[in-house]
């Protein structure tokens, strides 16, 4: 339930204010060109967040197979008063992806941050969740960055007061490959400073069975998720791809520690994406999603490397997901 702002005392309304776009608009053609030029085809995740696709991952974090919505949602509930007590009050709080979120909502009550800086690549998604968080805390200060936090951002974090928190929940940072993974941790202890500091939230290493089900529920929420990336390329890129000619295909690479997420080509075929034209085998596959898992130490080593310190960690009850506090080192 929203509080009423006017109950609150003194009401100093807090602002929304709109930091424009800072995706280079072609950069969405050249990467899906680029990506199904390679030898192994491959589309960047990030890709998959249109309307469509957000609604369908909304659908897939209320699945039963995919545990890492609850996990992380009752972990950070049960260890509110630590993540408190570890990142302090009056920070400037700088969310990466996912607005609105229940977590999201229950760190700002918890933190009372003197100003909430969101990211997101999704502009609709970002407008949504601002004017949510607006309603609910009428005081906060909010800050929409309409962006792509796998390039350095210029988001002007120096107009907020107190440390620098940065919040990247839900192992998004399980999409990278260990190495960018390493280089954008880097990154944001160079936008955090000295004083900051970074809450992660990183899926962990688990019985494989149980990885697999998560991504291959039996609704196939996931494969639509999945082949709905092709139907975004033909809306706003002028292809034909069929989607029905491709199958959705995830399994757990044990030797890399990732969940693989493909699309698989039922048959031999053609493809036009604009002027250019790609030929498909039967069986061969677009690359379209890794999810890294890590087990505690592993992360930690990560953040030792990247220029933090591993201070806490934090698990559900069933020990399958982690979020992390790392201070800047
Ligand atoms: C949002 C990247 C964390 O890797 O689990 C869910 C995306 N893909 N089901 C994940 C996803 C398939 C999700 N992340």
């Amino acid at each position: 339930m929203a509080r009423d702002p006017r109950r609150r005392g003194p009401a100093r309304l807090g602002q929304i204010r709109f930091f424009g776009s800072v995706v280079p608009a072609d950069s969405f053609r050249e990467d899906v060109i680029a990506g199904l030029s390679q030898p192994q085809k491959a589309l960047p995740p990030k890709y998959f967040y249109d309307a469509r696709g957000s609604r369908l991952f909304e659908a897939i974090c209320r699945l039963r197979e995919y545990y890492p919505t609850r996990s992380e949602l009752e972990l950070t509930r049960a260890h509110l008063d630590e993540i408190r007590r570890f990142a302090g009050t009056g920070c400037t709080l700088i969310e990466y992806g996912s607005g609105a979120s229940i977590k999201s909502r229950l760190l700002i009550e918890a933190l009372r941050p003197s100003a909430y800086i969101a990211v997101d690549i999704s502009a609709d998604a970002l407008r949504g969740a601002a004017a949510k968080l607006r309603r609910r805390f009428a005081w906060l200060d909010i800050l929409a960055v309409h962006g792509d936090f796998s390039q350095p951002l210029k988001i002007p974090v120096a107009q907020g007061r107190g440390r620098r928190v940065v919040y990247f929940p839900g192992s998004t940072i399980g999409n990278l490959t260990p190495a960018d993974a390493h280089a954008f941790l880097r990154m944001t202890r160079g936008q955090v400073g000295a004083r900051g500091a970074m809450l992660v939230g990183v899926d962990l290493k688990k019985d494989a069975n149980v990885l697999h089900a998560a991504y291959n529920d039996a609704k196939g929420v996931t494969a639509q998720f999945n082949r709905n990336l092709l139907r975004r390329i033909n809306r706003e890129l002028g292809a034909d791809f069929q989607p029905r000619r491709f199958r959705h295909y995830a399994f757990y690479n044990a030797a890399l520690g990732r969940i693989e997420m493909h699309l698989v080509s039922l048959a031999a075929q053609a493809v036009s994406v604009g002027s250019h034209r790609f030929s498909f085998d039967a069986g061969e596959s677009i690359h379209t999603e890794n999810s890294y898992k890590y087990a505690i130490g592993e992360f930690r080593a990560l953040a030792a490397s990247s220029g933090f310190s591993a201070r806490k960690v934090w698990l559900d009850a069933k020990g399958l997901f982690s979020l992390h506090g790392l201070a800047a080192a």
